[in-house]
C-alpha cells in the first residue's frame, strides 16, 4: 500500500467538499480523484485539491482511478451502489450517513465490507466531538451510575427559514423518499441514535411518530415526501427510557443538539453550542445539594473524527471507528421507528 492514501470523492456537493477539506488536513490522505454526475463540481473540487481527475460516473473513477479508497457523498439512494462498486474493486470504504436507504441495502453492505477485508468507515461526526468524546468517558467509567433516562434532540429550521444556506438542490433531494429513504429521521436522528450507540445504548423496542408539515412541500405528493419532525421511544435492554427528537422545522435553531443523560448516580447535560464542555451533577455530595458543574474536555478526552480514524485505520490495519456496524445498528432502529410510525404499533428491535 502506498503511504499516502489515494482517495476518490463520489458526491462533490457540500459534504464532498467537507470530506475532501477533511481527507487533506490528515496530511496522510490525498484527493486524487472526484466523481459527481455534475461534472462542474467534481472539477471544481479536485482543482481546489491539487491536480487531480474529475468524472461524471463514479464506476469509471473506481476503475481507472487509480484509487485506495472512496469517500462517499451523494444523496443517500446512491450509497448502496457506490459502495458495493468501491468494495467488489476492492477499495476502502468511506460513506455519509445515513449508511442506506433501508435495512436490507446497509446489511448488504456491511456482509460486503466484511467479506472485502477492506477498512470501511461511516461520517458520524457528531460522537467523536470534544463534548460527546467526555461524555462517553463519563458514562463508561460509571460516573453516573446505571443509565436511566436520556432526553436527546435535534434540531434545525432549514425547510421553513428563508435564510438558510441550503441550496435548493439538497433540499429537494431531502424531502423526497425515492432519494433520502426517510428525511428528518434518516438525516438528524441518524446521528443522535448513533451518540446513544457511543455510550453503549442498547435499543431494543421502538416507539415513533413522523410528521410531514404538508404546507411546507406545495405541489409535492404527501406520500413521497419525507418526514420534517420525528419523536421516538426508545427502550433500552436495561430500562432505561430515551426520548428522541429530529426535527428541521424547528424555529430558531440552525444546527442545535442537546442530551440530557440521566443515571442512578449522576447525570450530565451537553450542547453542541458548548463543543468543549458537559455539564455535570454527580457523587454523593453533587447528588445531595443538587449542584451542577462544568467539565472541560482536554486533551486526553479527544477522539480522531472519522475521517482520521478511517486514514489511521487503513495505515495500521484496524478497524476504523465509526464504521458500516455502527451504520447498521442506526439503520435497524430507523427501519423500525418507520414501521412503528406507519402502523401506530410498538416495534421490537431485532438482529
Ligand atoms: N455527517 C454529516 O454531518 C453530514 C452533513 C451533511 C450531509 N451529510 C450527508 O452527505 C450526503 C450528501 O449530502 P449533501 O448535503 O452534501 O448533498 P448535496 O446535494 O450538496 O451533494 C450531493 C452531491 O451528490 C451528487 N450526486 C448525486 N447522484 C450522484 C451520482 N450517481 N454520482 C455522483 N454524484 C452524484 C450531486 O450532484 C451532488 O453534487 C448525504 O448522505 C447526507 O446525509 C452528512
Amino acid at each position: 500500500m502506498t503511504t499516502t492514501v489515494r482517495i476518490g470523492i463520489i458526491g462533490a456537493g457540500l459534504a464532498g467538499n467537507w470530506h475532501a477539506n477533511m481527507f487533506s488536513a490528515t496530511g496522510q490522505a490525498k484527493v486524487v480523484a472526484a466523481a459527481d454526475v455534475n461534472l462542474e463540481r467534481a472539477t471544481d473540487l479536485v482543482q481546489k485539491h491539487g491536480a487531480g481527475h474529475a468524472f461524471t460516473d463514479y464506476r469509471t473513477m473506481i476503475e481507472t482511478g487509480g484509487l485506495d479508497a472512496v469517500s462517499i457523498a451523494t444523496s443517500n439512494d446512491m450509497h448502496h451502489p457506490a459502495a458495493l462498486a468501491a468494495l467488489a474493486a476492492g477499495l476502502h470504504v468511506f460513506c455519509e450517513k445515513p449508511l442506506a436507504l433501508t435495512l436490507a441495502q446497509a446489511e448488504e453492505m456491511t456482509a460486503a465490507a466484511h467479506r472485502a477485508g477492506v477498512v470501511h468507515g461511516v461520517h458520524f461526526i457528531h460522537r467523536t466531538r470534544p463534548y460527546a468524546a467526555l461524555a462517553q468517558r463519563l458514562v463508561a467509567g460509571g460516573h453516573l451510575g446505571e443509565l436511566t433516562h436520556i432526553r436527546a434532540e435535534y434540531l434545525q429550521d432549514w425547510l421553513l427559514n428563508p435564510a438558510t444556506q441550503m441550496p435548493l438542490s439538497a433540499k429537494l433531494w431531502r424531502t423526497s423518499k425515492a432519494t433520502a429513504g426517510s428525511g428528518v429521521l434518516g438525516d438528524l436522528g441518524a446521528h443522535l441514535l448513533d451518540m446513544l450507540r457511543a455510550f453503549q445504548v442498547d435499543v431494543t423496542a421502538v416507539s415513533a411518530r413522523l410528521r410531514v408539515v404538508e404546507a411546507l412541500h406545495p405541489g409535492q405528493a404527501t406520500a413521497e415526501t419525507t418526514d420534517d419532525h420525528a419523536t421516538l421511544l426508545l427502550e433500552c435492554a436495561n430500562g432505561a427510557l430515551v426520548q428522541l427528537t429530529a426535527s428541521r422545522v424547528s424555529v430558531g435553531h440552525s444546527n442545535h443538539i442537546q442530551l440530557l443523560v440521566q443515571g442512578s448516580q449522576g447525570a450530565l447535560q451537553v450542547d453542541n453550542e458548548r463543543l468543549n464542555e458537559v455539564q455535570v451533577c454527580a457523587g454523593p455530595l453533587a447528588l445531595e445539594r443538587r449542584t451542577w458543574y462544568t467539565l472541560a474536555a482536554e486533551e486526553r478526552d479527544k477522539l480522531p473524527s472519522p475521517v482520521e480514524s478511517f486514514v489511521q485505520a487503513i495505515a495500521h490495519g484496524t478497524p476504523a471507528s465509526p464504521n458500516f456496524d455502527d451504520g447498521l445498528w442506526v439503520q435497524r432502529v430507523l427501519d423500525a421507528a418507520e414501521r412503528s410510525a406507519a402502523t401506530g404499533e410498538r416495534v421490537v428491535v431485532t438482529g
